[in-house]
């Protein structure tokens, strides 16, 4: 079935969760902490999810610097964008969702004109620290005993963004509907 990855809105978020609790039970995100990030006091965040079939099967979630020159044809470039979240249905796993997901916040983050890209994935997610491997992300150091209760350490992911990703002239939005 084919997936389509759009800008989350407020009505996502039960479907959201019920994923968040399923693929996170240790640290769930709660119904508030979602609705905190996309209402208006969070600045420069930048949340999608991967429909298939009426149904949410992935989301993720960015946060990157707002622009300040705001008029101009391109934003600074130097921040530093972070990977909040980022999560795909077990039954929709390898075709291609993650990866789409994460490419479209990559451009997001280039966009916006992020010098660089970091993220935390638990040590014992080996398919996730492959996927942010397949697209440029290297670790650079390890938060010992992060994700609580259980311990697991986390490990640090850059990715430097290439001057030739980032947004070349006025703004070139990443199309919401993107096909999977
Ligand atoms: C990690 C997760 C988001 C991946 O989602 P997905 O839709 O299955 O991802 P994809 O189909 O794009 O990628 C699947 C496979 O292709 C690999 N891949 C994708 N793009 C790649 C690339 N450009 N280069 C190399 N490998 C790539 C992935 O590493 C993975 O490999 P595997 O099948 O051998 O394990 C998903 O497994 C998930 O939600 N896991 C539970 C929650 C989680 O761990 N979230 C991340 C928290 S940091």
């Amino acid at each position: 079935m084919t997936a389509r990855l759009r800008r989350m809105a407020a009505g996502d978020v039960p479907a959201v969760i019920d994923l968040e609790r399923e693929l996170f039970p240790d640290d769930a995100w709660t119904l508030e902490m979602f609705a905190s990030e996309l209402g208006g006091r969070s600045a420069g965040r930048y949340y999608l999810v991967a429909e298939a079939g009426g149904q949410v099967v992935g989301y993720a979630g960015l946060m990157a610097p707002v622009p300040r020159q705001a008029g101009r044809s391109r934003p600074e470039a130097g921040g530093q964008a972070d990977v909040l979240t980022m999560a795909v249905a077990p039954s929709s796993w390898g075709r291609g969702i993650g990866s789409a997901l994460l490419e479209a916040l990559l451009a997001q983050a280039a966009e916006q004109g992020c010098a660089e890209v970091f993220l935390e994935v638990r040590a014992d997610n080996q398919r996730a620290q492959r996927l942010y491997r397949g697209h440029g992300f290297a670790e650079v150091g390890l938060r010992r005993g992060y994700y609580q209760p259980s311990g697991m350490d986390a490990i640090v992911m850059r990715r430097p963004m290439d001057p030739a990703e980032l947004s070349p002239g006025p703004a070139a939005p990443l199309s919401p509907e993107r096909r999977l």
